[in-house]
C-alpha cells in the first residue's frame, strides 16, 4: 500500500542492508527520505530511527525524533541509557525472523538429538563408533522464554515429537509443552532437560541466569543452546560446567563480546560450537510491513506496536 506521508527515517545498521530497507520501505511509502551515515543535512527533521545498534554519535541530534524502531527482536543491543528517554521504542516481532529462528532452534537441537557433535569429534580421530539414535520423544528439551519467539519454537520442537517443556517468568499455557514458572519451576525444567534452549530477553533479572548455580540443577551431561545474548551466560562457569561433564556440550550464537575475541578460550572448544549471532535475520520485504505499520503509528503520535517498556528492557 502506498501511503500520502512523507517520513523521514535515519537508518543505521553493520548487519543489516540499507539498500535492500530503502526498496522496502518504497513499496510502502512514495515519498520518503532515507539517511544513513553521518552526513545529514537536516537532522532536526528525522522522523523515526531505524536501527539495529546505536550510532557512535547517538541519536541527540534528531530533536524531533518520534520512535526508534528496533531491527532484532531484542532491544538491549541498543545501549538503553543513551536513548532519548522521552521516545517510544519497539521491538521488531516478524514472522520472517522468528521463522529463521525457529529454523535455526531445530538445526541445533536435532545435532545433540542425532549425536552428530559426538561424530564429529569421533571423525576427527578416525573412530567408528555405533550409537544408537533414539526416539525424538526420548529427548527432552527445556525452552527458556515463552515469548513471540520462544512460544515458536517449543511448538514447532513438539511437532517435531521432542518433549518440550518452556520456562517463562510469567505463567503461559502452550499446548503440548509442559510449562515452568518462578524459581522452582526452573530448577525443575532444566533438572529434566536434556537440551536447555535460551531465548529470554535480556533483562537485570536474566542477566547472568546462565551460571554455576543453574547448571549445577541440570541434568548431568545435558546440552545449551544460547539463542539469547552473550550477558545470558557466565561463560568461565560453562567452561568449567563442560570440563566437569555436568554438560556435555554448547551452541551458543551470541557471546558477550562480539565479534568473539580470537583469543577466547570457547574457539576450538571440542564441545563448543559457535555460530556469529546468524539464528534470527528478519528479510527486509516481509519485515517492512510491521515497520511501516510502526513508522505510520509514530507520525500519528499513535503506541507503537510491540512497544518496549524501557525500564523492564522488554518483556518474557
Ligand atoms: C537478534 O539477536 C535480534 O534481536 O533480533
Amino acid at each position: 500500500m502506498v501511503g500520502q506521508l512523507k517520513p523521514h527515517i535515519f537508518f543505521h545498521s553493520n548487519i543489516d542492508s540499507p539498500d535492500e530497507w530503502r526498496a522496502a520501505l518504497a513499496t510502502e511509502f512514495e515519498d520518503f527520505t532515507f539517511s544513513v551515515g553521518r552526513e545529514i543535512a537536516s537532522p532536526e527533521s528525522v522522523d523515526v530511527a531505524l536501527i539495529w545498534t546505536l550510532p557512535d554519535d547517538g541519536l541527540e541530534r534528531f530533536v524531533n525524533l518520534r520512535a526508534i524502531l528496533s531491527l532484532g527482536a531484542g532491544i538491549d543491543q541498543l545501549d538503553l541509557g543513551r536513548l532519548p528517554k522521552h521516545v517510544p521504542i519497539a521491538r521488531l516481532v516478524d514472522a520472517s525472523l522468528t521463522r529463521t529462528m525457529v529454523e535455526y532452534a531445530k538445526t541445533a537441537v536435532y545435532r545433540y538429538h542425532r549425536r552428530f557433535h559426538v561424530f564429529e569429534r569421533q571423525s576427527r580421530n578416525c573412530q567408528w563408533t555405533f550409537i544408537p539414535p533414539t526416539v525424538s520423544a526420548a529427548t527432552s528439551i527445556g525452552v527458556l522464554g515463552l515469548g513471540e519467539i520462544g512460544r515458536e519454537i517449543a511448538l514447532a520442537l513438539q511437532h517435531e515429537g521432542f518433549a518440550v517443556h518452556g520456562w517463562s517468568r510469567t505463567p503461559k499455557k502452550l499446548e503440548g509443552v509442559t510449562t515452568h514458572t518462578g524459581r522452582d519451576g526452573l530448577t525443575r525444567m532444566v533438572g529434566s532437560s536434556n537440551i536447555v534452549l535460551n531465548v529470554l530477553p535480556l533483562t537485570e533479572e536474566t542477566r547472568h541466569m546462565l551460571c554455576r548455580d543453574l547448571f549445577a540443577q541440570f541434568k548431568d551431561g545435558a546440552c545449551l543452546i544460547n539463542m539469547g545474548r552473550g550477558a545470558h551466560l557466565v561463560e568461565s562457569d560453562l567452561l568449567d560446567a563442560i570440563a566437569s561433564g555436568k554438560i556435555d556440550a554448547a551452541t551458543l550464537d551470541v557471546a558477550a563480546v562480539e565479534p568473539l575475541p580470537r583469543s577466547h578460550p570457547f574457539w576450538n572448544h571440542p564441545g563448543i560450537l559457535i555460530t556469529p549471532h546468524v539464528a534470527g535475520t528478519s528479510v527486509p520485504m516481509a519485515a517492512v510491513v510491521t515497520i511501516a505499520a510502526n513508522i505510520r503509528r509514530a507520525m500519528a503520535g499513535e503506541c507503537l506496536l510491540h512497544q518496549v517498556d524501557s525500564d523492564r528492557a522488554h518483556r518474557v
